[in-house]
């Protein structure tokens, strides 16, 4: 088995559950750069790697596991997963994170301009996600199913073409880049989340919901981008395959 420090963020984060939480702790992104190895990540990072590791050993010596193999779920379950899980978790944070950030933003905008950006920042992301979700649900998730129910039946499906759903992934992945990046702005616009000492109840509230809510972004769009879309891409190239060689 590789060393950690040569293993990918994105694997390594499946190993255990608390490693996400040390990864969110250092800021090593897993999710939209969960392509580089943890001694990379590090070095990008402006972290100590040793002080890393020795985080990740203690975590990988407490017993439990995740309660889900997500590792094992097809991407038929992967998607109802990240359907029940993290779509309707964002769905029912956004109105309550929206109406805190305006509250806030009017209160106390005039002293602290950056909660204006912070409340127009997280419009987009709002608005972003709802989209995105929606694309996903009736455009991308059921095209996985397609694919996945022919992969499993041995079935010669007929692809309507041969990236049918290498684009909508690739839209999709452009997506998450980009609604991570503006979680990324958030985050440093409330100085990691942390309010100042006069900050009133609603802006404290604000700053743990973002927290919490960029955290839990991340974690879904870890699934999406190194379980899912890698899984239903190799089925696709399976199935067009088999497909190929029905007609030759
Ligand atoms: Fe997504």
């Amino acid at each position: 088995m590789k060393e950690l420090k040569d293993q990918k963020l994105a694997a390594l984060v499946l190993l255990k559950p608390g490693i996400a939480d040390v990864f969110e702790k250092y800021k090593l992104d897993f999710c939209c750069r969960g392509k580089r190895t943890l001694e990379e990540a590090c070095i990008q990072q402006g972290v100590e790697l040793e002080v890393v590791l020795e985080e990740l050993g203690t975590e990988m010596k407490k017993n439990g596991q995740s309660k889900i193999d997500f590792g094992k779920l097809s991407p038929i379950e992967l998607c109802n997963y990240i359907k029940a899980a993290h779509h309707t978790y964002v769905r029912q944070k956004l109105p309550g994170i929206t109406a805190h950030t305006e509250k806030v933003a009017l209160r106390h905008g005039d002293l602290y301009p950056e909660l204006e950006v912070i409340a127009e920042k997280w419009k987009l992301v709002a608005e972003d996600l709802i989209a995105h979700m929606i694309k996903e649900e009736h455009i991308l998730f059921p095209f996985v199913e397609k694919v996945q129910k022919c992969f499993d039946a041995g079935e010669s499906f007929q692809l309507p073409e041969e990236e049918f759903i290498s684009n909508p992934i690739r839209e999709m992945e452009n997506e998450h880049e980009h609604a991570g990046d503006l979680m990324a702005e958030i985050r440093e616009l409330t100085n990691d989340y942390t309010p100042p000492e006069e900050a009133c109840t609603t802006w404290r509230l604000l700053f743990s919901e973002l927290k919490e809510f960029e955290e839990d972004l991340h974690r879904h769009v870890h699934l999406e981008n190194f379980l899912l879309f890698p899984k239903a891409l190799e089925m696709e190239r399976a199935v067009f395959k088999s497909q190929k060689a029905v007609q030759d």
